[in-house]
């Protein structure tokens, strides 16, 4: 028998026993009505028509008819306890309120753990300063499929996500592919543009050309942080050494030929999250996401 049908035996078995739980429940209550019915009358009978006990009375009434109201209030409390009390605080309610507490337990536990994390990588990242000198971010936009660009342009504008870029890449090293620097008007101002070709004759103003990756993080050491910032080509190859990826996520898809890489949650976790709506300015919803890379 496979788990599922064990599942569903198990939920059978607890709703037949609920079941039957109601039925005795509410059997008693009419057997427990039946025999308060039967004795008030009969108490009645002894009371007024055959008059044993005439003489008790307390607070105007006789003894059968106090016997009488103190029933009737036990009636409707044991009522009370079938059809409110076991009916919505019954075991159901109790399993319903003990998994609510138990998955607000596990939520709180799975903050505490992020947070631990991210507190453990921010200590290690600072240490990894030091050895590493630098933290190797790749800032990217991609739709929910990864697509990046079309025909080497970009295909959606959102101003949000260029004033985001501007503000974390600004006064640092920006790596680009040929495509990428070609594709845009010139080099970005107020950082150090860097080009990776294997064209050893490539020359372009305001740039630095450099014939690989790892020329072009030699020549950012001194940043504290360099930023990769295309095309697919590029992330492709940095992937393996970056770590820090700031992507925007673009909550539409559309028609490229060029990707960002799959980002593996084995090996990368994500550690900040800044949804934004669309509005007059932006045609898209989008998600600033920061994932660091696991120690
Ligand atoms: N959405 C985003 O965030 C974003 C960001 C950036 C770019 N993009 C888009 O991405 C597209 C461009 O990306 P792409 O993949 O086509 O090109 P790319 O990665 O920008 O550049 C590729 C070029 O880089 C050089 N190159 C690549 N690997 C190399 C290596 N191992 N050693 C030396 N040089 C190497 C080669 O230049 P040579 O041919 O000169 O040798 C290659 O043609 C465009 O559509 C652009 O708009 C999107």
């Amino acid at each position: 028998m496979d788990k599922s049908s064990s599942k569903i035996d198990q939920e059978q078995i607890e709703f037949l026993e609920n079941a039957q739980k109601r039925i005795r429940q509410k059997k008693l209550l009419y057997y427990h009505f039946i025999i308060f019915l039967f004795f008030s009358s009969f108490l009645f009978v002894l009371n007024f028509l055959l008059k044993i006990g005439n003489e008790l009375i307390f607070l105007k009434y006789s003894w059968s008819v106090w016997i009488f109201l103190v029933w009737c209030f036990l009636i409707l409390f044991h009522a009370f306890d079938v059809y409110v009390t076991n009916r919505f605080l019954g075991k159901k309610w109790q399993k319903k309120q003990t998994r609510l507490l138990m998955e607000l337990q596990i939520n709180k536990i799975l903050e505490l753990k992020k947070e631990h994390y991210s507190e453990a990588e921010v200590i290690s990242k600072s240490e990894t300063f030091y050895s590493k000198s630098n933290l190797i971010t790749i800032i990217a936009a991609a739709d929910e499929n990864n697509v990046i660009g079309k025909e080497n342009k970009l295909i959606w504008h959102l101003s949000d996500d260029l004033k985001h870029f501007k503000n974390l890449t600004k006064d640092h090293h920006v790596i680009m592919g040929r495509k990428t620097f070609e594709s845009m008007p010139k080099a970005l101002p107020n950082r150090t543009n860097i080009v990776i070709t294997r064209n050893s004759d490539y020359v372009a103003d305001n740039i630095t050309v450099v014939s690989s990756l790892n020329e072009a993080l030699e020549k950012s050491k001194n940043d504290k942080q360099p930023f990769i910032i295309g095309g697919g080509e590029i992330y492709k190859l940095a992937m393996q050494i970056a770590d820090r990826i700031e992507l925007t996520r673009v909550h539409h898809e559309f028609d490229g030929d060029t990707y960002f890489p799959q980002i593996d949650p084995e090996k990368w976790i994500e550690v900040k999250r800044d949804q934004r709506k669309k509005d007059l300015k932006h045609n898209y919803d989008f998600t600033f996401i920061r994932y660091d890379k696991k120690q």
